[in-house]
């Protein structure tokens, strides 16, 4: 992906001169299909804030979210090595952070690729790998396996999981392309450990974690007035720390007083599953019901990373297919799903040329698609409509934790690829929270609410959680619920 360049691209404004009638009619009807208003937003913020709260009652609703059991706030003092590993999309990143109980760290750390055919391959498979990364961590960075002491891990594993305990997730579904058989519905600590015990590795996973709550506690270890954690990459989801007290779906489950703190980790990708209030086009409609959970995600597949460019590709194929571009072309390589992601679109609306001549090569190169400048203007717009609606969307997710939450004042520390490398997100995201709130000043530095980049979620969160917990047991306090079920 490309990175944020320090300008807006060349107005677009009066370029379209030269793009005829039957182009200038399409792009109309895109800008009506993808554009979100402020009523709109306004209109969704308030389901948002229904919904999360309905999330949290003992009916339940489309948004799990999930008690975390991180229980406490960092407090800055925490201490000592721990290791971090993050079964991410892309890549498994295995960390080892040394916390030196100052707000501050040391990591190490070393990526391995995820075989694609993993992410739809068998479970067994699956955990051995996992382990074998581990393996050659630890071998590398500290020699022989016996010689190692027993070694406590923040396991991020960012798919909605029920917990009952800080150290077990019950997975309900995979997310982000993952298929895997034999996990949905089983508590993965278990799978994990067993491949661990299989090549006697001393880990004990300590706790199992989201990487939005990661990013939480590790954006608010380094800085306080981060409230929130969010990710917008693959995926897109957010935590915050709500109290026992207003979370009626662990009454009689967890004994300690209300103003208990209590991580949530909403899973928000599942906001509007049953399609009330998004606004979703036949676009959208095709990317779901393609995908290998259809209903599912339905907020996320409007937003994140993963979905952005495949929206695109319908879009462009449509418009193919009814006549409008791409005359006498073969369109066949296109054709293939996901064959693009959303560097292409980033891209696109980075095009620094008049006559966008690196989207033209963009065409050319990957697809052998010759393009003419209409057809990329066009093409232009419609990733700045679907890039300025996912960032959009996005800001309804924060603004409806600081509704539900009744937070004026804070800072949301963000990652992930969309939100680090596409252009215009943040601005956008911000612009659409001002408009929601209704805020006086334009000025991104004068908003009471920021979404700003994060700190390492899945290395100094997971550390930090781990860390978090094994005081608690010290302690003798609570990590999970006061009966942990058995099954
Ligand atoms: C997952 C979440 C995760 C998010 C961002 C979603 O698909 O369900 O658990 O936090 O992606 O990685």
């Amino acid at each position: 992906m490309v990175h944020l360049g320090p300008k807006r691209p060349p107005s677009r404004k009066g370029s379209m001169a030269d793009v005829p009638r039957n182009l200038l009619d399409q792009i109309k009807a895109f800008e009506e299909l993808f554009t979100v208003d402020t009523a709109k937003l306004n209109e969704i913020v308030d389901h948002f804030v229904s919904e999360l709260k309905k999330g949290l009652s003992k009916e339940g609703g489309s948004i799990p979210m999930i008690p975390t059991f991180v229980m406490d706030w960092p407090t800055g003092k925490e201490k000592g090595a721990y290791l971090a590993l993050d079964m991410g999309g892309t890549n498994l990143r295995v960390c080892e952070i040394i916390l030196d109980g100052n707000r501050s760290f040391d990591t190490i750390q070393s990526k391995y690729h995820m075989p694609p055919e993993l992410k739809v391959g068998d479970s067994e498979a699956l955990w051995d790998y996992v382990a074998e990364c581990m393996e050659a961590f630890i071998a590398s960075y500290h020699g022989s396996i016996e010689e190692v002491e027993k070694l406590h891990l923040g396991f991020t594993f960012s798919y909605p999981c029920t917990q009952y305990a800080i150290n077990h997730g019950i997975l309900q579904r995979w997310t982000k392309g993952f298929d895997i058989e034999g996990v949905e519905g089983k508590d993965v600590v278990p799978m994990l450990a067993k491949a661990f015990e299989k090549r006697n590795l001393p880990i004990t996973v300590t706790a199992l974690i989201n990487d939005t709550t990661g990013t939480l506690v590790a954006s608010n270890y380094t800085d306080p007035s981060f409230k929130m954690g969010v990710i917008f990459g693959t995926g897109c989801n957010a935590a915050y720390y709500d109290t026992l007290g207003n979370i009626p779906k662990l009454e009689g489950k967890v004994s300690l007083p209300p103003d208990t703190p209590m991580a949530i980790n909403t899973e928000w990708g599942a906001f509007d599953n049953e399609k009330v209030v998004l606004p979703r086009t036949k676009y959208d409609v095709q990317v779901d019901e393609e995908s290998p959970r259809p209903g599912q995600q339905c907020f996320e597949k409007l937003i994140s990373g993963l979905y952005l460019a495949e929206i695109f590709r319908l879009c462009v194929l449509d418009m193919h297919d009814c006549g409008l571009i791409f005359e006498n072309l073969d369109v066949t390589a296109f054709r293939k799903p996901y064959c693009i992601d959303a560097s292409f679109l980033a891209m696109i609306e980075m095009d620094p040329f008049e006559n966008l001549s690196e989207t033209e090569e963009l065409f050319l190169t990957k697809f052998g698609l010759k393009t003419t400048e209409p057809e990329r203007k066009l093409f232009r717009r419609l990733a700045e409509l679907i890039g300025t609606r996912s960032a959009r969307l996005s800001a309804c997710g924060v603004a409806a934790i600081a509704k539900k939450t009744g937070m004026t004042e804070f800072h949301a520390g963000a990652d992930g690829s969309v939100f680090n490398k596409y252009p215009f997100f943040r601005e956008r995201g911000a612009e659409a929270l001002s408009e929601i709130f209704n805020w006086p000043s334009k000025k991104q530095k004068d908003h009471p609410i920021k979404i700003l980049p994060a700190e390492d979620g899945s290395g100094v969160g997971a550390a930090l959680i781990a860390a978090m917990t094994l005081s608690r047991q010290e302690r003798g306090e609570k990590v999970g619920f006061d009966v942990i079920p058995t099954d």
